[in-house]
């Protein structure tokens, strides 16, 4: 699957900036505390959530994802947010999840080694996310003739009104693509073509229909597991494809006060943050990712982010992170036998964008929206903190990002994998050893493939020495090499 790029295919690269002295970056902005309801950052840098791909089958913390955050945490940013992290108990692959106590000791130890290995300087968050099911595309002749539920529709359509069930798939594999359309819904055309994808919608199906009843539960024991592992803060996911965004979106038609309006859209975002609130209480920091634009047709636009921003601030979150675009809604077709993914499309390439764009270029995307979220809830009276990312690499841009209060946070995600070193090398006025990320988004194709995410610019980097903790193909390192004047 590729990734879709603006057509312009402007090549944009990543610049050091001017980097500054040691004294500058102490005087600096990005350099000051800020603090999230009761939780204090020591700067105002942030390295929002990315999956690695290094839990264990069941979900469970290994060494490799300890070490992943170890690696994070030396760099010593302000916080780190711990990956999207599944809230229910049922088997999701490799994806870390936090569903269960018996979940608990590894999350435990992720904190104890960001404490350790940053000096007790960063404050770690976690990412908790809920997601409906999506299948692989399936092949034409299996989903013709079994994945497909024949109904009365088909039966009419092609004139087999009595005829057996067998003889109705015979006649939908005989046609041809126009007439397959035809035969067939929109949505089951498009299962066909992109895999079955579930939607918030789908309220004939139970536990769809139920997710307001069961969601606010499922989030407040996950939260609750969180503080007993002893993070800082819960980052709510509802951004990018995944089940709380898509109750927000503009595309939620839901009939049950769950959809529709603005306020009913914003219902069970607000019921799931209460009933985390009042898992945790207020010694943990509560926000959520959301964003700022939904980059799709007929998605949110800023407007709207502006209106639920207030709305979560008004509940009391303590900060909102903005993210863009990321759906399911313009991925590209997948593979037969693979499934679709959200950053595939114009969405995605909002959300991830790299280096080859149009004018506007990858590095900043976010901010002009970013601004506008963050002043209306200023002229709204509320303080809360806003997080935003997308590009931002070197020292001017993130001092300009809160110098012109496009947000209070700086998100910098790739250009930390890239070096985790940033953070303490610009602070020590040796910028100049920073290893700018270049956004070839050669990570977020491994991340589409579910393999170990690594940044190219150091994961083929003294392999020789043989001891580094290797990706599964042995070919890679799985962390940055030390920096070895820390
Ligand atoms: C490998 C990878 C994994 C990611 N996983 C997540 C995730 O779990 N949750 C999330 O909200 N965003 C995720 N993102 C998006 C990033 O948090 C960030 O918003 C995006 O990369 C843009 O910021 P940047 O330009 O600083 O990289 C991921 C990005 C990458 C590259
Ligand atoms: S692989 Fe490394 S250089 Fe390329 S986009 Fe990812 S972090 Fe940046």
């Amino acid at each position: 699957m590729t990734m879709w790029r603006p057509p312009e295919r402007i090549r944009h690269d990543a610049g050091s900036g001017r980097w500054p002295t040691a004294a500058e970056a102490a005087a600096s902005q990005l350099f000051q505390e800020i603090t999230l309801g009761n939780v204090r950052l020591a700067q105002r840098t942030w390295i929002p959530a990315m999956v690695p791909w290094r839990a264990s089958p069941e979900g469970f913390v290994t060494q490799n994802v300890l070490d992943w955050y170890g690696r994070f945490a030396a760099g010593r940013p302000g916080a780190i947010v711990v990956e999207a992290t599944g809230i229910r108990d049922v088997p999701s692959g490799p994806l870390l999840r936090i569903g269960d106590d018996r979940h608990l000791p590894g999350l435990a130890e992720i904190v104890r080694v960001v404490r350790e290995a940053s000096g007790g300087q960063t404050r770690i968050f976690i990412q908790l996310i809920d997601f409906l099911t999506i299948r692989r595309r399936p092949e034409r002749t299996q989903y013709l003739r079994r994945y497909l539920p024949i109904t009365a529709r088909h039966r009419a359509h092609l004139g087999l009104l009595g005829a057996p069930e067998s003889s109705v798939r015979e006649a939908l594999e005989a046609l041809d693509e126009e007439g397959l359309r035809a035969a067939l819904t929109d949505r089951e055309f498009e299962s066909l073509q992109m895999g079955y994808r579930e939607r918030v919608t789908d309220l004939d199906s139970p536990q769809v229909r139920d997710l307001p009843q069961t969601l606010p539960g499922l989030f407040a024991a996950a939260a609750a597991r969180a503080g007993k592992a002893g993070f800082d803060g819960i980052e709510l996911h509802y951004a990018h494809a995944y089940t709380m965004a898509s109750f927000l979106s503009p595309t939620n038609t839901r009939t049950d006060d769950y959809g529709g309006d603005r306020d009913a859209r914003v219902r069970l975002p607000l019921e799931v943050y209460a009933a985390v609130r009042a898992a945790v209480g207020t010694s943990m920091a509560v926000g959520c990712r959301m964003l700022a634009e939904e980059c799709i047709e007929g998605g949110g636009r800023i407007d709207d982010a502006a209106w639920f921003a207030k709305r979560f601030a008004q509940a009391g979150m303590d900060f909102i992170s903005l993210s863009r675009g990321g759906k399911f809604d313009d991925a590209a077709t997948p593979k037969v036998g693979e499934a679709a993914y959200p950053y595939t499309g114009p969405s995605g390439y909002e959300c991830m964008p790299s280096y080859y764009s149009d004018a506007r270029g990858p590095f900043g995307r976010n901010l002009a929206a970013s601004a506008r979220i963050r002043s209306g809830l200023r002229d709204s009276g509320f303080a809360t903190p806003v997080v935003s990312a997308g590009g931002i690499h070197n020292f001017e841009q993130a001092e300009g990002v809160l110098a012109r209060g496009e947000a209070d946070l700086v998100g910098i995600a790739r250009q930390a994998l890239a070096d985790p070193d940033w953070f303490r090398k610009v602070r020590s006025g040796r910028g100049a050893e920073v290893r700018l990320c270049r956004y070839t988004n050669y990570c977020e194709a491994l991340d589409q493939r579910h393999r170990e995410v690594t940044c190219e610019l150091w994961d083929r980097l003294g392999l020789e020495e043989g001891n580094t903790p290797r990706s599964s193909d042995g070919r890679r390192r799985l962390v940055a090499p030390r920096w070895p004047n820390a």
